[in-house]
């Protein structure tokens, strides 16, 4: 049941899910309350566009910086737009701008930073650069991507599993491709709530152990299903969705040639998606490569989901920031 605008400001203020002033570096730091109620959050946002609605604005206006060590479009803009629907402000630091760890140590930059704004974002190529930036900074540091994890994404792809679910049965997902951050975030929200996933990764390109371990145990006491199967044809059947993503991620540019023959049979194809649940839907963050990890013909197909979870970007990180810098 949709509530008012008040009951929402209730909702943030009270922070039940204990996340004023949290980081958001990875997916296994966070409690299954956590997830659900950026989730919860998100949903009411974007019921009747609540999201720019002016009793939501900040009457302290916020700040966040959003280090970029790598290209972006969905990331910034839903992070910029969010800051800007709460009358709060966003300043983009382009790759070049900050030389984070080149120009200056990261630890001087998290220092530095947080004694101007309120929050730091940060796209980095290591993981242990968004850690260090926690570790330094005084404010809360959010992940907008690392080479092991993508959990932003992740809190779009299950409100837009959500959205899209078979009314009355437990969600099952495939993934066919690259054993990737973007997997490894799906892994982890998906088993912390209750949603199946089966991954098919070609040998040597599996998610990480660590991951796939904590996603079997969050599996186990929520009922999901999390496998590991052999091939994308076993992945999906009886999927009611299947998510694929670039087989190079940034910063793998050099093994480019090397993985488009590795991973042409993991393509999600029409013929794939006929081996799904009746009705099943595909799903992919975006950038997509048309003709390598998805053809043309299932990204037009399927444009509408697609877009749907860029959308969710936008409404999943604003309740984010809220929940983070609180109202
Ligand atoms: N999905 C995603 O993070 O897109 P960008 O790389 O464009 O931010
Ligand atoms: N796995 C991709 C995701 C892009 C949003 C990458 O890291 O480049």
């Amino acid at each position: 049941m949709a509530i008012s605008v008040e009951e929402l400001r209730q909702l943030v203020e009270e922070d039940s899910a204990g996340w004023r002033k949290q980081n958001c570096v990875s997916l296994r730091d966070l409690t299954a309350a956590q997830i659900e109620m950026v989730l919860q959050v998100a949903k009411e946002l974007k019921r009747h566009d609540l999201g720019r609605h002016p009793s939501l604005f900040w009457r302290y206006p916020r700040t966040l910086a959003m280090l970029f060590q790598k290209p972006s479009l969905r990331t910034r803009v839903s992070f910029e737009t969010s800051m800007a629907h709460l009358q709060g402000h966003a300043v983009y630091l382009a790759p070049d701008d900050v030389g984070l760890g080149i120009r200056e140590a990261v630890e001087d930059v998290a220092g530095t930073l947080s004694r101007w704004v309120d929050s730091i974002a940060a796209r980095v190529y290591h993981h242990t650069t968004v850690q260090q930036l926690a570790q330094h900074a005084t404010v809360p540091v959010i992940n907008a991507l690392s080479d092991l994890e993508h959990p932003v994404q992740a809190f779009a792809d299950i409100l837009t599993l959500q959205e899209y679910a078979p009314a009355g049965a437990p969600m099952r997902l495939a993934y066919t491709g690259d054993g990737n951050n973007v997997l490894h975030a799906l892994l982890i929200a998906c088993s912390r709530l209750g949603i199946s996933l089966r991954a098919a990764c070609p040998p040597g390109y599996e998610p990480n152990p660590a991951y796939l371990e904590d996603a079997q145990q969050y599996a186990a006491q929520t009922g999901a299903e999390i496998l590991l199967c052999a091939t994308p044809q076993e992945a999906v059947k009886d999927a009611h969705a299947v998510y694929t993503d670039v087989w190079t991620s940034m910063g793998q540019e050099e093994e480019k040639q090397e993985r488009n023959r590795t991973f042409a049979p993991y393509q999600l194809n029409e013929q794939l998606m006929t081996m799904a649940a009746p009705g099943a839907f595909a799903l992919h963050c975006m950038p997509a490569h048309r003709g390598e990890e998805i053809t043309e013909g299932v990204m037009n197909a399927h444009k509408h989901t697609i877009l749907e979870q860029a959308e969710n970007r936008l409404h999943t990180q604003k309740a984010l920031l809220m929940l983070i810098l609180g109202l």
